[in-house]
């Protein structure tokens, strides 16, 4: 029997067309003598579709015709439930539409990447592809990430974060702490959206005042950096989970201004590609061998202090200037999931997909040996049984 997949992308998020092009790709690697694939497009109102329309690219053009020729589905936050349902219910027949087996987050960005869908998917109990609530939402934050990679050993840029309400409260504090700490030029990045999306140098105070507005439009948690000015940017994708994990080999993507932009990304022009396979890029990355090893390890470093699994894509920085190699960020849900670096490193698109399940169905079964609850039910055990409960009038919470 094959095993059915469930493709989910596109979503509430700055990267929605970049999500798109991402699992296009990806659908068109899974093997289909082994694989059936149900995609599942998340409209930018967070709206749920299937259809086989979405597997060309090609109809995204025109939305409304596309939906038109899809159903709208939904599932239910049920553990156990791996049911793909009507939107609207049918006069006869059943509500339901496939049954999935496990699912591919192919989402990037927010209320994809950041953990909000993968909590949806625990709660259901589907074996799923890609990290755990827990290290998407801390990879997705550039403030908590870089404080875990530091706790962790990693080096990464010296940096100064705060709040909207810090900001506007403590403004000269902390305009103090950025020139004392990190001093100019730094950039300022709102701390959770990808894509260079709100993210701006700053060389002066005036700059700097300005940045920020610009960053707090699309967050409330902003971190500024330090600048590196004469940088070098490296890209190592990582497979597997925490504790067995291998890495690729390197890529330099190419920039056409200061920092590393939206175009530059996705829009590299590279004939007939598209998404993150389209951007500018040296592959392998032309390093010295003990460079790349050092920049292939921290990748590693990076995945397994987060707590990563499946495919993810870490970020580095080299400061030209002293030779110093930085994490910059981890893409948990990288663009193309990072095929491109993997055929290189001798592992076919195809093979990826496959890893990808067999890493998802890894997991369900390891879960499924630890103890979630107690069969034994308090309540039923009379007397003191309930600790600190007074008594169901007075109660306000019982033992915890
Ligand atoms: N500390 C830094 N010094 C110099 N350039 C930087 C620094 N941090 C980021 N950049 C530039 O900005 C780009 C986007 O920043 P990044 O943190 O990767 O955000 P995103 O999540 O949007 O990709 C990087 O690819 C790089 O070109
Ligand atoms: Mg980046």
């Amino acid at each position: 029997m094959k095993t059915t997949i469930g493709v989910f992308f596109g979503g509430r998020s700055t990267e929605h067309e970049i999500s798109v092009i991402s699992a296009s790709q990806a659908m068109a690697a899974i093997d289909t003598r082994r694989f059936d694939i149900v995609p599942v497009y998340i409209t930018k109102d967070g709206h749920w579709y299937t259809g086989d329309a979405l597997l060309d690219v090609a109809n995204y053009r025109d939305t409304a015709a596309l939906l038109a020729q899809c159903t709208e589905v939904y599932m239910r936050p049920i553990y156990g439930d791996y049911t793909l349902y009507r939107a609207k219910p049918r006069l006869f027949g059943s509500d339901r539409l496939a049954t999935l087996d496990v699912v591919i987050p192919v989402l990037h960005g927010s209320n994809g990447e950041d953990g909000t869908f993968e909590g949806l998917l625990e709660t259901i109990g589907i074996p799923y592809a890609g990290c755990g609530t827990l290290a998407s939402a801390n990879g997705m934050d550039k403030i908590t990430m870089k404080m875990i990679l530091q706790a962790g050993g990693v080096p990464v840029v010296p940096y100064v974060w705060f709040t909207d309400r810090q900001w506007d409260a403590q403004r000269d504090d902390t305009v103090a702490e950025v020139e004392s700490t990190l001093g100019y030029p730094v950039i300022v990045k709102p701390a959770n959206l990808g894509s260079s999306v709100g993210i701006g140098r700053a060389a002066d105070r005036a700059q700097l005042l300005e940045r920020v507005a610009d960053a707090q439009r699309y967050s409330s948690r902003i971190i500024v950096e330090h600048m590196v000015d004469e940088l070098q940017e490296i890209n190592c994708s990582v497979l597997g989970d925490c504790d067995q994990y291998e890495t690729s080999v390197l890529e330099e993507p190419i920039k056409s201004g200061e920092i590393l932009s939206y175009t530059d990304k996705y829009m590299g022009g590279t004939k007939g590609k598209a998404g993150m396979q389209a951007a500018q890029k040296r592959i392998p990355a032309d390093l010295p061998a003990d460079v790349t090893e050092r920049i292939r390890f921290l990748a590693g470093e990076t995945f397994r202090v987060l707590s990563c699994h499946g495919v993810s894509r870490v970020d580095m920085i080299i400061d030209r200037s002293n030779g110093g190699i930085y994490v910059n960020e981890i893409n948990t849900i990288p663009g193309s999931l990072s095929f491109y670096l993997w055929e290189a490193t001798g592992i076919t698109f195809p093979k990826l997909m496959e890893r990808l399940v067999s890493l998802a169905l890894k997991r369900r079964r390891d879960l499924s040996h630890k103890t979630v609850s107690y069969d034994q039910n308090i309540f039923s055990l009379g007397g003191g049984g309930v600790k600190g409960a007074k008594g169901a009038k007075g109660a306000k919470s019982g033992a915890r």
